[in-house]
């Protein structure tokens, strides 16, 4: 017998505010059909004034304790994964902390911009398995409408605020991959390659939040090779076949790097949870906002197999495999 976590809630939040790809092409040299064409976007949830992160990573986390029948209190640890933080410190996750009455264990955050969640959820797995802690929330949640630089249509039409989160339970499990809960994760990074998706601004260097900047080309050619590497190294990990996936919840940052990865893969497209064209891209929320709704809309199943994938700055990247 082995431990695993075992996923038994899922939620999500999104700021009222919608924004069309019409509303941002009376700001910038930019149109609907471009958006749509390159990156399969049509609209955003914005942040409203006065809303931060922690608002919508606690909505997310409430949410998910709700669906799991636990309350803040048992929860032993919990992580928000985000690279817009309220402040520079403390952590965000110890204001979720204080909100959603989880009053012993430890918060903190983890910054691995778009990889975030999978990161994350790969810290809690690893608490678990040692036996750590019994119950765990993660959280992906993200503004990053404030780290936009609005008059820059290559980044301002591309991203979305949101938050999601998962509470994770140790189980028991016969260490295969017919066991409940996540049976591997997968975690890289490349600092080489900081300069191709990276914010201008921080703490130690300009003294100010700065803005994103990204090579759009060159993050997306890196994005599909990484991304199909590390899906085919979840899957020999496990001993399993593309076929024997029930659902793949990719990070959603663009419609194309998607559908590229998924025939890389052999992944039918119908397989390839997506809400990108809604959410546009929320960063570390991503995954936790499409798993939520798939699992929600009742097509994610008990039992059923689930690929968690994500690429991000850094360059960062991973995946998760998970039995729901
Ligand atoms: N509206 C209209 N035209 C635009 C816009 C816009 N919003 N943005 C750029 N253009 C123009 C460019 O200026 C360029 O014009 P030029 O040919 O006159 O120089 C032209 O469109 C083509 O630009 P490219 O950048 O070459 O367009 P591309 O087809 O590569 O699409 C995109 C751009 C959508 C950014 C694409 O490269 C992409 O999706 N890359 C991956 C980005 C991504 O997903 N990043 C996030 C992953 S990691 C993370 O989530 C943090």
């Amino acid at each position: 017998m082995i431990v695993r976590s075992q996923i038994v809630g899922c939620g999500s939040y999104l700021p009222s505010r919608l924004v069309t790809n019409a509303e941002l092409a009376a700001q910038v040299d930019t149109s609907d059909e471009w958006i749509v064409e390159r990156s399969g976007i049509r609209q955003r949830h914005i942040a409203a004034e006065g809303e931060t992160t922690s608002d919508l990573a606690t909505n997310a986390a409430l949410r998910a304790l709700e669906a799991a029948g636990i309350s803040g209190s048992a929860v032993d640890l919990l992580i928000v994964a985000t690279a817009t933080p309220d402040n520079t410190f403390p952590a965000t996750a110890t204001k979720v902390q204080s909100r959603i009455g989880m009053k012993h264990g430890a918060a903190f955050d983890i910054q691995a911009v778009c990889s975030g969640f999978v990161y994350a959820l790969s810290v809690a797995d690893n608490f678990i398995k040692t036996g750590q802690v019994q119950t765990a929330l993660v959280i992906g949640a993200e503004t990053f409408s404030r780290i936009l630089d609005w008059s820059d249509r290559a980044t301002c039409v591309l991203f979305g605020d949101g938050a999601g989160a998962v509470v994770l339970r140790a189980n028991r499990g016969k260490g295969s991959s017919a066991d409940r809960g996540i049976l591997s994760t997968h975690l890289h990074s490349d600092g080489t390659h900081y300069d191709l998706l990276y914010v201008d601004g921080g703490p130690s260097s300009t003294q100010t939040v700065g803005h994103v900047h990204m090579e759009g080309r060159e993050v997306f050619r890196h994005a599909v090779i990484n991304l199909a590497s590390v899906v085919g190294e979840a899957l020999a990990a496990n001993d399993l076949k593309a076929s024997d996936i029930d659902w793949v919840v990719p990070h959603q940052a663009n419609r194309r790097i998607i559908e590229g990865t998924a025939k890389k893969l052999g992944f039918p497209l119908d397989k390839m949870v997506m809400t990108v064209e809604r959410h546009a891209n929320t960063s570390a929320a991503s995954i936790p906002l499409a798993l939520t709704e798939a699992v929600g809309d009742g097509r994610i199943k008990p039992g059923q197999l689930v690929l968690l994938e994500a690429m991000g700055g850094g360059f960062t990247w991973g995946s998760a495999l998970v039995r729901m």
